[in-house]
């Protein structure tokens, strides 16, 4: 059942529970995991339906422009999310004080390719500037790539500026040469801000240990 409490969420967060850390490369000092995530007033789970009350486009917007949206244009985006079953929106909440302090998304991209695989996309990390440095980007990333893993995807994919490479690749993510350019087109007259940072494309293996698939 994809309830948390009285609240609808937009995955069953039963998953959470069945991810495998000692998978990740990742290095916890110390050790935490989305369910021990070392502190009693903090919870890794799901996105829910009353996040729109706790801070949920706030914290987005600590990463990228997100605009002045109703709480009725969340809840309808929520259930689109929910209803097509590939978004895995998770999210860490101080319940001290019921704020959502991070987040990534986990997308699946069904492909016809490898045998009818599914590719995962990570998209949206942020974690509330407040809390930053404590291990929890790594540990949201970690989470929803254990996650993808866990659902069966081949590799997980991830677009980001240069400077962020050592972040990911302390993650697993490596950069594959010749095959890392991350480029856009854009159909909402947006303007990149002018910055040096380069955007890349990174990829982690369903075992990270295998080389990564070039396709
Ligand atoms: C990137 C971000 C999620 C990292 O969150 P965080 O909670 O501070 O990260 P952690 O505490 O888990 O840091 C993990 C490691 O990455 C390093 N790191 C963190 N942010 C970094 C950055 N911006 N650049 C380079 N390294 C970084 C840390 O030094 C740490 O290294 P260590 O394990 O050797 O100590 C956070 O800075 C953020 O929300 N930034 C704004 C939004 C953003 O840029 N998102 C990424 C979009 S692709």
């Amino acid at each position: 059942m994809s309830r948390e409490g009285d609240e609808l969420a937009l995955y069953d967060p039963k998953l959470l529970h069945e991810l495998e850390f000692w998978r990740s490369p990742a290095k916890f000092n110390p050790p935490i995991t989305a369910i021990a995530p070392g502190e009693t007033w903090m919870k890794v789970r799901p996105l829910q339906e009353g996040d729109y009350d706790r801070g949920f486009l706030e914290l987005l917007s600590q990463l990228t422009k997100v605009g002045n949206i109703t709480k009725a244009q969340f809840l309808m985006k929520f259930a689109q999310m929910r209803a097509s079953g590939g978004y895995y929106v998770t999210v860490i909440e101080d319940t001290r004080i019921n704020r959502l302090i991070g987040s990534a998304t986990l997308v699946l991209e069904h492909k016809f390719i490898h045998g009818c695989s599914v590719r995962g996309r990570l998209e949206d990390v942020v974690v509330n500037n407040t809390y930053r440095g404590k291990q929890l980007g790594k540990l949201i990333v970690v989470t929803v790539n254990l996650l993808a893993q866990h659902l069966g995807c081949y590799k997980m994919s991830l677009d980001c500026k240069d400077h962020l490479i050592p972040f990911y690749e302390t993650l697993g993510y490596v950069l594959e040469p010749g095959n890392s350019n991350a480029m856009n087109i854009r159909f909402d007259g947006a303007k990149e801000a002018p910055t040096r940072d380069r955007s890349v494309t990174m990829s982690i293996a369903a075992n990270a240990t295998n080389p990564v698939d070039p396709s």
